[in-house]
């Protein structure tokens, strides 16, 4: 091509290669698992989400076999149009039972979960409480509905009680210097991460929900990292919590511990069946694909009859945090299986994604835009997947990774 349409979009991607910001996907060559083949190469897998091991798990594949010799590949258009599968409905049961909750609906991943389920409860004129470390696919969520956005300090509830005191006293001014007037028919939801993924610490839910409380407010949780990972046998982070039947909305996703892919909204009956007429991720998108519904239905059958998979992961990754921590690395504050392992700079978090792959480690480097400049790690996810024998191997090559960088001593 001969124009210069496209020049503007080349300087960026020449701007994010000079800072060590530019993302390099490799390409997997086997089954999602402990054990991986990266780019041709067999490595030890410390990157996916696959807390449970589920990705490659038997018992999902056979069920996926199963139900499309029975219900063939597609859901065929979206589920208001052409009707909506038995399974899909199966699934949405037993997930609302599985959670507590009094119902389910299910959409196609947990980023579609956040953009239909913000904006079908909030829009213009209505006020919505983030916390400042959310989600892309919850920030995402909150601009699309409209609604004005006030960002309260990370997991800080007495900024939140201050932030809804002076919005709801009128007068409160925005960060983009939007004056908002008193209003008695503004609607308000206070949303936030359950897990944050990027540092593995947890919302304190308890007093988000009596802060909800106290003022009438929409409490909404996206549990993505906590789904089949907090909780009795994985239920989530409002099981985690004994909040069942007190949080309004509460997201989550079947693509991480749940090994599958497919975004769930559980909560209150009255806001799923809202949800069924006016998300429009719902209405407009066509549903998760037969093989993914049946396995997600199979992996809630596993986790109902045994927890062992939810306490391999969590024993794994206490075994890593202890070690990783005892060679001297930077852990961060993580309360929960993801560890970040923190160096600071993004070059030198990508050199040491690509040592410790040299050494037969697939752990990648997580900077800017991901996680604020200056914090870039490695993100260590630990899974049920890894035996001790594969723990053992991997802290020997971020031993050698990091004292040949002279991150640790
Ligand atoms: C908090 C949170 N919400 C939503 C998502 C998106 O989930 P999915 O991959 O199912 O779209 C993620 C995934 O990274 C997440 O961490």
């Amino acid at each position: 091509m001969t124009d210069n349409k496209t020049d503007y979009l080349a300087a960026q991607i020449d701007d994010l290669k000079a800072q060590g910001l530019f993302n390099t996907i490799r390409t997997i060559d086997s089954p999602m698992d402990g054990h991986i083949v990266v780019d041709g190469r067999p490595a030890l897998n410390f990157c996916a989400n696959n807390y449970l091991g589920l990705a490659n798990h038997p018992r999902l594949r056979e069920a996926a076999k199963r139900a499309i010799d029975q219900y063939g590949i597609g859901p065929g258009a979206v589920r208001t149009i052409a009707g909506t599968m038995s399974l899909h409905v199966e699934l949405e049961k037993r997930l609302a039972a599985f959670k507590g909750a009094e119902a389910v609906i299910t959409l196609q991943s947990g980023f579609t979960a956040n953009l239909a389920t913000i904006p079908a409860l909030v829009g213009k004129g209505d006020v919505i409480f983030s916390d400042a470390l959310n989600h892309a696919s919850i920030i995402d969520g909150c601009r699309l509905s409209g609604a004005t956005i006030v960002s309260y300090t990370h997991n800080d509830v007495n900024d939140l009680r201050t932030k809804i005191s002076e919005v709801q006293a009128g007068g409160y001014v925005t960060r983009s210097g939007e004056t908002l007037g008193d209003n008695p028919n503004r609607r308000y939801l206070i949303v936030s991460d359950g897990v944050f993924s990027m540092d593995g610490d947890i919302a304190p839910l308890p007093e988000l929900y009596t802060v909800a409380q106290e003022h009438d407010i929409l409490l909404m949780m996206d549990d993505a990292h906590g789904e089949g990972v907090l909780g009795r046998g994985g239920r989530g982070i409002v099981d985690h919590f004994h909040l069942h039947g007190k949080v309004d909305i509460e997201v989550g996703t079947m693509s991480k511990a749940f090994g599958v892919v497919g975004g769930i909204v559980a909560g209150r009956r009255v806001i799923i069946d809202w949800l069924r007429q006016r998300a429009r991720p719902f209405l407009f998108s066509s549903a998760m694909t037969v093989p993914d519904v049946a396995a997600c239905l199979e992996a809630v059958d596993m986790l109902e009859s045994s927890e062992e998979l939810v306490q391999r992961l969590w024993s794994n990754a206490e075994f890593m945090k202890h070690e990783l921590k005892t060679l001297g690395f930077d852990i961060g504050s993580s309360t929960t299986p993801i560890i970040p392992l923190m160096l600071g700079e993004a070059p030198l978090a990508q050199q040491f994604s690509r040592k410790l792959f040299e050494n037969g480690v697939f752990a990648m480097a997580i900077g800017y835009p991901t996680v604020a400049k200056g914090k870039a790690r490695i993100r260590v996810m630990n899974t049920a997947a890894h035996s001790q024998n594969d723990l053992e191997q991997a802290l020997t090559a971020f031993e050698a990774v990091g004292k040949e960088l002279g991150v640790i001593r």
